[in-house]
């Protein structure tokens, strides 16, 4: 693919030559800085955010504030990534008013190229609004984490007919609403690759198959910042949980032994002179 900036008319071309969007999440500066050292095409930052930098236990008590106080570091941080907030619980579901309200409002003080949001026909008229008013919405469907005490739990959706088909119809009215493209989260890999087929937009999947036009994961995951529980659908591509605990034991180590800070390595001098004047 050429190297020019990925913008909005960048995931259609990706669909049209079969070349994956990839996507991760970032939620400070210095991670968006290494996300975009390493080429990733775009960057979410998640509301997923609550779960791993605030430790709540869901999305649901993110706020707005919240996102853009994040989106603004993101942005900072990958300035030339294509760059996704998401709204939060509340944010866009009250009335398509306050929706492209908030959205506005997260696209213009963070910077940011799109936003993201949890739903599908129950929420249209709120992203007609925004694409209309020119900000670019990616659409989420499948395991939705904002709905999760409706959906009774972190579930696998669209296992049965009446789902999948809801699923199917929910992602064809968010492509014809003109959404550029739709996280489809824990689907099953046939059906996901049925969306994908039916919609212009491009798909990007998280426990969703490879047939999915792009893939996103959740950044601390894929690193195995942590060595609890992590999704069937996470390949850990490292294991920064155990290097980071070794780095700051061999730490504590050393300044209790006192061998860090090294003499001369890591310290500055003083003349004698002018130590001697002291009292
Ligand atoms: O909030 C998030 O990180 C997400 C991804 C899991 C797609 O929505």
């Amino acid at each position: 693919m050429s190297n020019q900036p990925f913008t909005v008319a960048t995931f259609k071309e990706r669909k049209a030559a079969k070349v994956p969007v990839t996507m991760l999440t970032a939620y400070d500066y210095s991670m968006a800085q290494l996300v975009e050292e390493a080429g990733i095409d775009t960057i979410l930052v998640g509301d997923s955010l609550g779960n791993v930098m605030l430790g709540y236990g869901s999305t649901l008590p993110v706020t707005v504030d919240d996102m853009i106080h994040h989106g603004k570091a993101v942005v900072r941080g990958a300035k030339n990534t294509f760059v996704v907030v998401d709204m939060p619980f509340m944010s866009y579901q009250v009335s398509a008013e306050k929706a492209v309200e908030n959205a506005g409002r997260i696209l213009k003080e963070t910077g940011c190229q799109a936003v993201k949001l949890e739903g599908g026909v129950e929420i249209l008229p709120g992203i007609e609004k925004m694409i209309a008013a020119g900000i670019p919405v990616v659409g989420h469907l499948g395991l939705t984490p904002q709905s999760v005490n409706q959906l009774g739990g972190y579930k696998v959706q669209g296992k049965d007919a009446a789902t999948a088909q809801k699923l199917i119809d929910d992602a064809k009215a968010l492509d014809k609403a003109g959404c550029c493209a739709i996280v489809l989260e824990c689907v099953p890999a046939r059906l996901a690759e049925k969306v994908t087929a039916a919609v212009g937009a491009v798909t990007i999947g998280i426990g969703a198959g490879s047939g999915c036009d792009g893939q996103v994961l959740v950044v601390n995951d894929m690193l195995g910042f942590s060595n609890g529980f992590c999704p069937k659908f996470v390949k850990r591509f490292a294991n920064l949980h155990d290097e980071m605990i070794k780095a700051m034991k061999a730490y504590k180590d050393e300044v209790a032994a006192r061998t860090f800070p090294e003499e001369g390595t890591h310290t500055f001098k003083i003349a004698d002179e002018t130590l001697e004047k002291l009292y």
